[in-house]
């Protein structure tokens, strides 16, 4: 099984989680790589006639067309047993569809899915042993806490013992003990968020879907809201689909990130593998903040073919040797090359820079965070972005020399806007 956990992320939900998922909780909480091997809390279940296994899903040829709107287009994803895959890109893209389609809201057109090893497109949702979170959490306004909670498990009959067990337990975890009392409209908009997990969490279910759940919240409490989830799955460690259009949320919470436009999979990849090496230039673009720099350009030779450059008006930058395999076919070609806004740097911040890679630039506007700057800079009407440290201290207005750090310069074709390193 795949787990990256992040050790900044893992951080930030270690000091939220005290208060999110409340202190008693958090002590019986241990490391992932522990927790991992022992079996969780809610398996095995009271039940007894559902499932006892988590299980993963398989998206084989997944199509859903809409007359002629094809939403997902041929979508391949399996995703692992006590995964945590996101779905991500831009609104429209096929993501709430995608994530329908496996809860059964939705008749799949065209492919298989499978929940664990199950054929589930003709199974009904309340079959699938799914439990679904929504952006509108869609609890009932004249039902107490405890009872939005508990009201899928009545209506499946369970035995009032269990439901109570189980309403109790996920109420400690996410920290409503005290307010299962009360209705809807008394709580905040953070204490209705949890509501709604919960309500999925007492299903015990094989597999969470959740889409968009941190919309609504404002920014301070959908960070902290984050890390609770990120928490609540090391936890429970159940398969869940997290759907969002937030590449921030995409980069801090997924195992690995699935990465849709236009209803096809781009990329699918852990976070680090997708920021370092984007497959084209959408998730280049779409991946990392500020965005890529993008310069059209052409790739050319020179020295009998040894020395390998990119260049466009204004920038002439030497590529690496280790480049030469992957790029020297395409030499002559009209290219897109791309850096980040960190690997370019004011010049007194980099030691013996290389000639080849510097440039002189023109300073427009800076932006200061305290640690670093962002420095929006110009060179022959090309504008890009550098994140410099503080003490660089670019000015507007000034010409300043900059160096790339062409080792971790992104190529692509233009015309297929494939990466070629
Ligand atoms: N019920 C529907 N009927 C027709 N078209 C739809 C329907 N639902 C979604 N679509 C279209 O399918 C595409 C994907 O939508 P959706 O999955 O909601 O995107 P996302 O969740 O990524 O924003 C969009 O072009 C949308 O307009
Ligand atoms: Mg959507």
């Amino acid at each position: 099984m795949v787990v990256c956990q992040k050790d900044p992320s893992t951080q930030a939900a270690n000091q939220i989680g005290a208060r999110w998922l409340g202190g008693g909780m958090l002590r019986a909480l241990r490391p992932i790589s522990v927790a991992r091997d022992r079996i969780p809390l809610h398996r095995p279940k009271l039940g007894g006639e559902e499932n006892l296994t988590m299980a993963g899903v398989t998206l084989d040829h997944i199509t859903k067309k809409y007359g002629e709107v094809t939403a997902v287009n041929d979508l391949n994803i399996q995703i692992r047993d006590q995964e945590f895959l996101v779905l991500v890109g831009p609104s429209g893209c096929g993501k709430s569809t995608a994530l329908r389609m496996i809860a059964g809201l939705e008749e799949i057109t065209g492919g298989d899915l499978y929940i664990g090893d199950r054929r589930v497109n003709d199974v009904a949702p309340k079959d699938r042993d799914i439990a679904m979170v929504f952006q509108s959490y869609a609890l009932y306004p004249h039902m107490s806490v405890y009872d939005n909670m508990a009201f899928g498990l009545k209506l499946r009959k369970r035995p009032k013992p269990e439901i109570e067990r189980r309403v109790k337990e996920a109420g400690e975890l996410l920290g409503l003990q005290n307010l299962l009392q009360r209705k809807p409209k008394q709580l905040s908009g953070g204490q209705r968020q949890r509501v709604a997990l919960g309500r999925a969490i007492v299903r015990e279910p094989q597999v969470f879907l959740m889409d968009e759940p941190l919309s609504n919240l404002d920014a301070k409490l959908r960070v902290e809201t984050r890390a609770g989830l990120i928490k609540l799955h090391q936890r429970l460690q159940t398969t869940t689909v997290y759907v969002t259009h937030d590449q921030t949320e995409a980069m801090t919470m997924g195992h690995r990130i699935a990465v849709l436009r236009d209803g096809l999979l781009q990329q699918l990849d852990t976070p680090q593998t997708l920021y370092d090496r984007p497959a084209n230039l959408f998730v280049a673009g779409f991946i990392g903040s500020p965005a890529m720099n993008f310069f059209p350009g052409q790739l050319t030779a020179e020295t009998g073919g040894h020395d390998l450059w990119v260049q466009t008006s204004g920038l002439k930058l030497k590529l690496p040797e280790s480049f030469r395999s992957n790029v020297s076919a395409h030499t002559g070609r009209e290219i897109v090359f791309g850096i980040r806004p960190e690997h370019i740097k004011s010049k007194g911040e980099v030691r013996d820079p290389d000639p080849g890679r510097t440039a002189t630039v023109n300073v427009s506007v800076v932006e200061p965070l305290g640690s670093e700057v962002y420095a929006y800079l110009s060179a022959n009407g090309h504008e890009f972005i550098s994140r410099m440290d503080a003490t660089a201290r670019p000015k507007p207005g000034e010409t300043i020399e900059t160096v790339f750090d062409t080792d971790h310069l992104h190529i692509f074709d233009k015309e297929t806007e494939q990466a070629l390193v």
